[in-house]
């Protein structure tokens, strides 16, 4: 079969590779419909994420068919159509059982990552039953993908943790496709004012789109004078971090109003300084989480009755075995004014 292979910092290519087989009965084998490229990717492919090595499919996200499945997988059999959580989990572990299926001790984020991934023809997918879900007829495919890791991720890490309520003023600060997915899920509580906080005119435009009521470019102007000018002067009740860098997280901690929520989602590769000599007073909170999926059945179901609309996230569709082409377009989301790319094995 194909895949696309990372072969070390700055290398991939589209190659010829063995197909998976079972190898556990808790196993499946999923033919791959659609996939995604994640922001994440294209850090592994900086070499920001060292636990990758030569010879990995990249990839966490996607839908498929069921080719085969494990003698003691009960809840799939061949030719289902299921979505893929980029979260495997054993549902059995310590942390499993609290629901933390990201630090699950046998799985978590391990596709694409420590195991082979989905972008390719067919991915194995361990523990089954508990990582991966069915899909009902008259879905659309594309807003499936959405579910594999960019919607839980901004429901859990930002809306959730950032502990958004009806009248609230949230900042989300990165309008890139996990920005966006906050600025989607936060709307379930009907926060008063949205404000989305990034240097890409192109993506502020979208997320005005998606029902942010006020747009900064940090680039362009000072992002803190420009929020209190918006909020008599008191910041915001939830500041959401969806870039990980430095700066953005500084941000968060200037405009955040005292009893505020600091949720971070962004992955750091660098310290970044906490100002708790002016935080200490304020009675404000920060999180931190990687996306444990355990909201996945509940967007599945917002997402079927039309409530939420994640396929207007995406921009630009290929065909699977043209994903170096897609890479390019998505590696460069400015220029070429991209969020989200499907790439169809059809
Ligand atoms: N916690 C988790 O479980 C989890 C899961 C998935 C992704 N992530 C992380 O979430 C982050 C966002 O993901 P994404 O796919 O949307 O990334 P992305 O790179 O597509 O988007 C980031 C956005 O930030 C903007 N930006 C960059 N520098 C900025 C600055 N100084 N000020 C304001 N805006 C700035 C960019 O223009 C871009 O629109 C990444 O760090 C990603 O690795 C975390
Ligand atoms: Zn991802
Ligand atoms: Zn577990």
């Amino acid at each position: 079969m194909k895949a696309l292979v990372y072969h070390g910092p700055g290398k991939k290519s589209w190659d010829e590779v063995t197909k998976p087989i079972l190898q556990a009965p808790t196993d499946a084998i999923v033919k791959i419909v659609k996939t995604t490229i994640c922001g994440t990717d294209l850090h592994i492919l900086k070499g920001d994420v060292p636990e990758v090595t030569e010879g990995r499919i990249l990839g966490h996200e996607g839908i498929g068919i069921i080719e085969e499945a494990g003698n003691s997988v009960s809840a799939f059999k061949k030719g289902d159509r299921v979505l893929i959580s980029c979260i495997s989990s054993c549902g059995k572990c310590e942390y499993c059982k609290k629901g933390m299926y990201s630090h699950c001790m046998n799985g978590g984020w391990i596709l694409g990552h420590l195991i082979d991934g989905t972008q390719a023809e067919y991915v194995r997918i361990p523990f089954a039953d508990n990582s991966l879900y069915h899909i009902t007829a008259g879905s659309s495919d594309d807003a499936m993908v959405m579910l594999s890791d960019i919607l839980p991720t901004g429901f859990e890490c930002g809306v959730l943790n950032g502990q958004v309520k009806p009248g609230d003023t949230v900042a989300i600060v990165g309008s890139g496709p996990i920005g966006l997915a906050v600025l989607l899920t936060a709307q379930f509580y009907t926060p008063a004012r949205i404000i989305m906080i990034d240097v890409d005119d192109n993506r502020l435009e979208a997320a005005k789109k998606f029902g942010a009521t006020n747009i900064i470019n940090s680039q362009k102007n000072d992002a803190v004078k420009a929020v209190f000018a918006l909020t008599e002067n008191k910041g915001v009740d939830v500041a959401v971090e969806a870039v990980g860098v430095p700066a953005t997280f500084e941000l968060c901690q200037s405009i955040i109003a005292p009893g505020g929520h600091i949720a971070n989602v962004g992955v750091h590769g660098k310290s970044v300084e906490l100002h708790l000599e002016k935080l200490w007073s304020q009675n404000i909170t920060i999180t931190t989480r990687l996306v444990d999926t355990v909201t996945t059945p509940m967007l599945l179901r917002t997402v079927n009755s039309g409530k939420l609309e994640p396929e207007k996230l995406i921009t630009h569709h290929f065909k699977l075995n043209n994903i170096l082409e897609a890479y390019e377009t998505f590696g460069n989301a400015a220029k070429e004014k991209s969020l989200k790319v499907i790439l169809s094995n059809e």
